[in-house]
């Protein structure tokens, strides 16, 4: 059986960096006797999170807890914060560890200048994504999240207003692309910052290119990620023989077609990378 793994699956390069911070900690956290906290949890993958639980390490969920808790180090995640959010856990005296994505980062930056600048902010997104909701925190002017062709449309504001428009980092290039069209045409004083980052679009389309060539395709990570179910949707696209599954304790139940010689495996953004080798390597040892 020959296995076809993507090189793209599993963390991105600002989730990777963020649970290792988090794991360094904990060493550290050992010599120095520290609390940790992450805000909020610091991916979405129950395994990671418990695995750091049973380390001591706390997840806040929001800025109140803080008040009950013991002081000590608090680890931003990949999507980031506000900086009202960032200023109240200093003020609160805890040390604050940001490990929040450089790409991330540097539209927090974008914002923040391009506001002092005398610049509104649009931001092209899901207004309720905390990633989104870190971003808006950085601007010192009017800030608008646009998330669809209609919000586009109906956006007005002073005409003689200056614009700066930034994206979601995991936003469709596409979907950004059409609306900035709609937001160019009235006429406004407008920069645009194609903040997307690559990341998530690499891995889609390995997943494709993958899942074109082999006999059966495994897409592992959470049944509630909503990238991996995406992730699914294109390699079932493209392979019929694909199967969804969390760890290798799926690969019991399945069944691959008899005709099976080449499987392809591929992964989400949060499944860690020991899930994708043990799959792997049961997949040898099963098939
Ligand atoms: Fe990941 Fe950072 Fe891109 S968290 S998806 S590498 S913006």
């Amino acid at each position: 059986m020959d296995i076809k793994l993507a090189s793209t699956a599993g963390f991105c390069f600002g989730v990777k960096r963020a649970v290792d911070t988090v794991y360094t900690e904990i060493e550290k956290s050992r010599e120095e006797n520290t609390n940790i906290y992450t805000f909020g949890p610091i991916i979405h993958n129950e395994q990671v999170v418990e695995d750091l639980k049973s380390q001591g390490v706390k997840v806040i969920e929001s800025l109140e807890e803080l008040n009950d808790c013991p002081q000590g180090t608090v680890i931003i995640r990949s999507h980031g914060v506000s900086k009202s959010e960032y200023d109240t856990i200093s003020k609160k005296g805890f040390e604050i560890i940001d490990a929040t994505c450089p790409f991330v980062k540097k539209i927090h930056n974008t914002v923040f200048e391009k506001s002092k600048d005398g610049y509104d902010i649009i931001i092209i997104g899901n207004e309720n994504h905390p990633e989104v909701l870190g971003i808006k925190g950085w601007s010192l002017r009017k800030t608008t999240v646009i998330g669809n062709e209609e919000e586009a449309s109906d956006f007005v504001c002073e005409k003689d207003a200056k614009l700066c428009v930034v994206s979601q980092t995991t936003f469709n290039y596409k979907k950004f692309n059409k609306l900035v069209e709609i937001l160019g045409k009235k006429l406004y004083d407008i920069i645009v910052v194609n903040t997307i980052c690559n990341a998530t679009n690499e891995r889609q389309l390995e997943a494709r290119q993958i899942a074109s060539s082999v006999d059966t395709m495994i897409v592992i990570g959470g049944k509630t990620s909503s990238n991996t179910q995406k992730l699914y949707e294109i390699c079932s696209e493209e392979c019929i023989d694909t199967h969804y599954i969390q760890t290798s304790e799926d690969l019991k139940e399945m069944k691959l077609l008899p005709s099976s010689k080449v499987i392809g495996i591929t992964a989400g953004a949060s499944t860690p990378k020991n899930i994708i080798e043990e799959v792997q390597n049961n997949v040898r040892i099963k098939f």
